[in-house]
C-alpha cells in the first residue's frame, strides 16, 4: 500500500526545532519543500532526480545541516563517486554558503569546524558531517566511520548501485535516542545506476506520485520510498543563460536528461528524441478528444505473442494524440475485432480508419484470412504499408517540435511549459502505458542504425504506431477555420446557378478533362436535380 505525497506534506515540522533554513538564509524551492518534508517526515529512501540545475546538491547539504543541528552526536554520510567531483560539488555548496559563522549563533558563538584533511564538519552538539568518495565496492569497505544515520548520495546513478547498497548497511545507530534516518539520493537522470533507480524508485512510485512500502526479505522493518523529479525550470535561482546551455546540448538524449530530467533515456536507444516531458500527457490532466478529431487504430497481429492496437487521433495541425490502447495475449482473432468495436462504439467513434499488420492478409489453409475474419466481424481493415524505414522515419519526425497545441499554449500561461513550441506527437498516460513503456525502450538495430532491433524486444506497440504513421503520417490534412460554417447542400446549388456556364471548349484547371464533371442537364430545372 501506497502512501500519498499529500500526508507527507501535511505532517509539518516541530516548531521548537531550530530552523537552520532562516539562520542559513535559504529559501527552498516547492520542489526542495517536498525533499525536505519527506526526509523529515519519515521516507527511508528518496531519490531527488531530475535535471541538472534542480537543486539537488544544495537541498542535500541544508538537509544535513539541518539534521546536524536538531539531532547531537548525529552521524551523516555525504557521498560522491570521486574525490574531484565531491570536491567540486557537495563540498562547494557547503562553502558557498558561509555556514559557520552563521550557524555560530546557534551555539553560542561556537561555530562548527571544518577539517580538511578529514573532510568532517563537527558541530558544537557532537553532530558530524563526513563527507567521503567511493567508486569501487573494495572503496565502499574501507570506508571508516562505523555507523552513519543518514547518507547523501550525490549523483547516485552515475555510481556502481553495490557502491551505494554497501554504504547504505552502514545505516545503523549505537544509541535508541538518534534514530536511523535512512538515505537520500540527489541524481541526474542516466548512468549505470539508472535501470537501478528506474526500478526501485521510480516505477514502484508510480513516477513519484505515492510513497512505496517495502519490507526487504527476511525483515519486519518497512522501508518507505519515494521519487521527486525536478526540472531545471524546478530552480529560479538559475539564470536564463543557463537554460540556454542545456537548450543546447547537441545530443538530445542527454538534453533529455539534463533539461527535463528525462530517466526514460538509454543507450542504444532508438528514439533518441523521446521526451517523457515533452510527449507524455500527465495522468492528472487528460482531456476529451474534440469529435471531429480524425481517428486512426493501428493493429499489429499475435496471438501467443502479443496483439496490439494503438488509437490515435489528428489534432487540426495534423498533430498525433495517442490516446487509447489495447495489448494483450492469447486473444483470438474474431474477439480482438470484436474488443475494438465495443471500445469504439462505447466512444461513439464511428469513422477510425484502422491500418493493420500485412501479415494478416497471409493464406493460413483456411478459407479466411485474419483480415476477412475481422471484416466480418464489422472492422474493415487497410492493409500498411511495411516499408520499415520509411515507416521508422516518420515515427521519429512525429517526435520533433512543431508549433504549440492549445493544451500547452495553456501549460505555459500557467508556466508549466517554456517556448513556442511542442512535440507533433503527444500520448496519454492515463491511457496508453503499454505504448509509454516500450517506444521508448525500444533499441535500435545493430547493423542497420535505421532500423530498430526486432528479436527479443516488445516491439508490437511500436509497429501498430508505425503503421499508422505509414497511413497518416504525411502531414496533409484537412484545415478547419475556426469561423467557417460549410454551406448546405440548397445553398451549393443556389450558388451554381448563378454561375456563368463552363467553357467547355477550354482545358480544365488540375488538368482534369470536362468528362469528369457531371452536372445536371439542367440547373434551372429543381427535377433534374436529383440524386444531390
Ligand atoms: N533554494 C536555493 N536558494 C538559493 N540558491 C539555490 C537554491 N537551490 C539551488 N540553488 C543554487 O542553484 C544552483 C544549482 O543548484 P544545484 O543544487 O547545484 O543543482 P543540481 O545539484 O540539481 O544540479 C547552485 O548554484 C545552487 O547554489
Ligand atoms: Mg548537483
Ligand atoms: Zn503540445
Amino acid at each position: 500500500m501506497g502512501l500519498n505525497v499529500g500526508d507527507f506534506l501535511a505532517s509539518a515540522i516541530s516548531p521548537d526545532l531550530v530552523d537552520t533554513f532562516a539562520i542559513m538564509g535559504y529559501e527552498p524551492t516547492e520542489k526542495q519543500v517536498v525533499f525536505h518534508t519527506q526526509s523529515r517526515g519519515g521516507v527511508n529512501r528518496i531519490l531527488y532526480g531530475g535535471a541538472a540545475g534542480g537543486g539537488k546538491t544544495a537541498a542535500m547539504i541544508q538537509d544535513a545541516i539541518w539534521f546536524a543541528t536538531n539531532y547531537p552526536r548525529i552521524r551523516i554520510g555525504m557521498h560522491r563517486k570521486s574525490y574531484p567531483e565531491l570536491d567540486e560539488s557537495l563540498i562547494r555548496e557547503l562553502s558557498n554558503w558561509d555556514y559557520a559563522k552563521k550557524l555560530a549563533s546557534v551555539w553560542n558563538g561556537t561555530e562548527p569546524r571544518w577539517n580538511k584533511t578529514a573532510k568532517t564538519l563537527t558541530f558544537p552538539n557532537g553532530s558530524v558531517i563526513l563527507f567521503k568518495f567511493a567508486e569501487t565496492l573494495a572503496d565502499a569497505s574501507k570506508i571508516q566511520g562505523g555507523e552513519y544515520n543518514i547518507w547523501y548520495f550525490d549523483e547516485a546513478s552515475l555510481c556502481d548501485p553495490r557502491v551505494i547498497q554497501r554504504l547504505e548497511e552502514r545505516l545503523r545507530t549505537r544509541t535508541p535516542l538518534i534514530p536511523v534516518f535512512g538515505s537520500r539520493a540527489g541524481s541526474n537522470p542516466g548512468g549505470i545506476g539508472a535501470q537501478f533507480y528506474k526500478d526501485n524508485y521510480i516505477k514502484p512510485t508510480d513516477d513519484g506520485r505515492i510513497v512505496y512500502e517495502f519490507t526487504p526479505e527476511g525483515s519486519e522493518n518497512v522501508l518507505k520510498y519515494s521519487f521527486i523529479r525536478a526540472t531545471a525550470y524546478d530552480n529560479p535561482y538559475l539564470d536564463d543563460g543557463y537554460h540556454d546551455t542545456l537548450n543546447s546540448i547537441p545530443d538530445p538524449q542527454r538534453r533529455a536528461a539534463m533539461r527535463d530530467g528525462d530517466w526514460d533515456t538509454s543507450e542504444g536507444q532508438f528514439f533518441t528524441q523521446w521526451s517523457r516531458a515533452r510527449h507524455v500527457v500527465p495522468k492528472e490532466d487528460t482531456f476529451t478528444i474534440p469529435m471531429e478529431w480524425q481517428r486512426y487504430a493501428g493493429v499489429d497481429y499475435g496471438i501467443h505473442d502479443a496483439w496490439a492496437v494503438l488509437w490515435i487521433a489528428l489534432d487540426n495541425n495534423s498533430r498525433m494524440w495517442a490516446y487509447r490502447e489495447y495489448c494483450l495475449t492469447d486473444v483470438q482473432a474474431p474477439q480482438q475485432a470484436q474488443l475494438i468495436l465495443a471500445a469504439e462504439v462505447a466512444a461513439k467513434e464511428s469513422s477510425v480508419v484502422h491500418v493493420a499488420d500485412p501479415s494478416m492478409w497471409g493464406q493460413r489453409g483456411t478459407p479466411y484470412s485474419i483480415a476477412d475474419i475481422y471484416g466480418l466481424e464489422g472492422v474493415g481493415l487497410l492493409k500498411a504499408n511495411n516499408d520499415r524505414v520509411v515507416g521508422w522515419s516518420l515515427c521519429h519526425q512525429r517526435l520533433n517540435e512543431g508549433p504549440i497545441c492549445e493544451y500547452h499554449a495553456h501549460k505555459r500561461e500557467l508556466g508549466l511549459w517554456y517556448g513556442d513550441t511542442c512535440p507533433m506527437f503527444h500520448v496519454f498516460e492515463s491511457a496508453c502505458p503499454k505504448f509509454i513503456e516500450t517506444v521508448p525502450a525500444l533499441p535500435r538495430d545493430d547493423i542497420r542504425p535505421d532500423d530498430a532491433k526486432t528479436r527479443n524486444v516488445e516491439d508490437h506497440m511500436p509497429d501498430a504506431w508505425r503503421y499508422v504513421n505509414m497511413y497518416a503520417g504525411n502531414f496533409a490534412s484537412p484545415i478547419f477555420y475556426e469561423d467557417y460554417t460549410p454551406p448546405t447542400a440548397q445553398q451549393v446549388l443556389e450558388r451554381m446557378n448563378d454561375q456563368p456556364t463552363a467553357d467547355f471548349s477550354k482545358p480544365m484547371r488540375f488538368g482534369m478533362s470536362s468528362e469528369d464533371f457531371h452536372f445536371p442537364a439542367d440547373l434551372n430545372n429543381p427535377s433534374s436535380r436529383g440524386g444531390w
